[in-house]
């Protein structure tokens, strides 16, 4: 099973920055079918990412927000790190979900 790639910096490049929260997409964006990974310090690969949601649940400092991609193979929600500065690198996103989507960088 695909996991996010935690070199993925070195192998992809920024095509996209959000919207609405800011944060850098990576890779391919092509809505629905491929969303890339996205995130900076906090980095979510949404094409691996199935909408489990223990991210949301567990994270302390409330970084994650839902986002919406209807019609996405794996899920149509995916956990979008909205705050991503505000993470205090504690990890238990990245511990806890269940397919490996998510890397966490320590902030410089
Ligand atoms: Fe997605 Fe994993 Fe969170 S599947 S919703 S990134 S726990």
């Amino acid at each position: 099973m695909a996991q996010i790639d935690p070199d993925f910096k070195d192998k992809l490049s920024v095509t996209a920055k959000h919207e609405e929260f800011g944060y850098s997409i990576w890779g391919e964006f092509a809505p629905p079918a491929k969303l890339g990974i996205h995130g900076d310090n906090v980095a979510v690969d949404f094409d691996i990412c199935v909408g489990d949601g223990a991210c949301v649940d567990v994270c302390p400092e409330e970084v994650y927000e839902w986002v919406e991609y209807d019609g996405h193979a794996a899920s149509a929600k995916k956990a979008a790190p909205a705050r991503q500065e505000d993470c205090i690198e504690c990890m238990a996103c990245e511990d806890d979900c269940p397919v490996v989507a998510i890397k966490i960088y320590a902030l410089e």
